[in-house]
């Protein structure tokens, strides 16, 4: 499947005349890295098989308009949130937003706050305990405002819902209990996550993918700025199936294919083999390979040729499985627009018994699914 292209100087003229037919056209520019451009090719469902081989295969998954209305239905919400985002650009208080939106809360109660003096790049972190008939169920469950990198070309912001500590090791082995919560504090905030929670389309695609019990947890909201996005990397870990990206306002580009895929281009482009490759994209810091991967115009090209670039807007979303660590995922986002835009991004995990006792919109049965897989 191959939903956007990528055009390179030679192909300036052609991006010229789509303009001229209304076509759009979009330069992708992320943090002084001029990766060419990107117009839209086609907007098509993948069939079911297509989309299990993908899955399996840890190759990315482009789901256009799966959203539906909701980025209509939820306008008022979404931009709400576009605006707070912008006066936390301008330096406005993370707590008073937050106390704006669930300081009344029946559950939810303010904790504290700290700011990390190790990471430049944290704003806040903002603690709340749930309560339930005046009784703690819940502690240590967070909000954490976070610029996306420490380079000042890239103004993009995210609020990552979690709890415990940060590493990766505490959440992972927090009851689902507790998780529950995590996903209520992020819904009681943003009450835009229905958007995603209540897509009936959305639900019944990641049910039969996954097919067994799951959770929509670690929640992200991002507000990715011109000139902005993130650099290529994966997210398996332990017990996390996959992620579901889903852009609610403006527009993202993604290079995104599977790990041996990836690994096999940069070959083509010049790695001595494939084992040499994997192991300087592992290492996170090979300065050659991050710039290839990130900052080279004629690999983009090439990644975009092979089906690895998509362009999303709002009501779109893309699944990026990682059924293991060699096979998975790898991603990068550049921001599309001129001005930021607002997605999310959720974890998907197994799910216990506990979860769910503090409800997720996730969990009600979707209409017209013949089976259903929660208990
Ligand atoms: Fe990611």
């Amino acid at each position: 499947m191959h939903s956007a292209r990528h055009l390179d100087s030679r192909a300036i003229d052609i991006a010229q005349s789509l303009r001229r037919r209304g076509r759009e056209v979009w330069p992708l520019l992320r943090r002084n890295a001029d990766l060419g451009q990107v117009v839209t090719v086609h907007r098509d469902l993948p069939n079911e098989r297509a989309e299990t081989a993908a899955w399996r295969a840890g190759e990315p998954i482009f789901l256009p308009g799966i959203l539906g209305d909701a980025p209509k239905r939820f306008a008022t919400e979404i931009d709400d949130c576009l605006q707070m985002f912008d006066r936390l650009r301008d330096g406005g208080e993370f707590l008073d937003e937050v106390e704006a939106r669930i300081g009344d809360d029946d559950n939810l109660r303010y904790a504290g706050s700290t700011v990390d003096q190790d990471d430049p790049r944290e704003v806040e972190r903002i603690f709340v305990n749930a309560e339930v008939d005046d009784a703690v169920v819940a502690e240590d469950l967070w909000a954490k405002l976070a610029w996306i990198t420490t380079e000042e070309v890239d103004a993009s912001l995210r609020i990552r819902f979690s709890n415990g500590l940060d590493q990766q090791e505490e959440w992972l082995a927090t009851s689902d209990q507790t998780v529950s919560w995590v996903d209520q504090f992020a819904l009681r905030t943003f009450p835009e996550c229905r958007a995603v929670l209540s897509n009936a389309a959305l639900r019944k695609r990641l049910d039969r993918l996954i097919a067994r019990r799951y959770r929509l947890s670690e929640r992200i909201i991002y507000n990715n700025a011109p000139g902005g996005g993130a650099v290529f990397h994966h997210d398996a870990e332990p017990s996390q199936f996959g992620v579901v990206f889903t852009q609610l306002n403006g527009r993202t580009a993604w290079f995104t294919m599977a790990k041996p895929r990836l690994a096999k281009l940069l070959v083509r482009y010049g790695m001595r083999n494939a084992r040499q490759a994997i192991a300087a994209m592992d290492s996170g810091c090979d300065e050659l390979v991050q710039d290839i991967l990130n900052r080279d115009a004629s690999f983009a090209a090439m990644l975009a040729a092979n089906g690895g670039l998509f362009l999303l807007q709002a009501g779109d979303a893309i699944l990026l499985p990682s059924p293991s660590f060699q096979a998975c995922a790898w991603h990068s986002v550049v921001a599309v627009g001129d001005r930021p835009s607002l997605a999310h991004s959720y974890g998907i995990f197994g799910r216990a018994d506990d979860y769910g006792l503090a409800g997720d919109p996730w969990l009600a049965r979707s209409p017209g699914s013949t089976r259903s897989i929660h208990g």
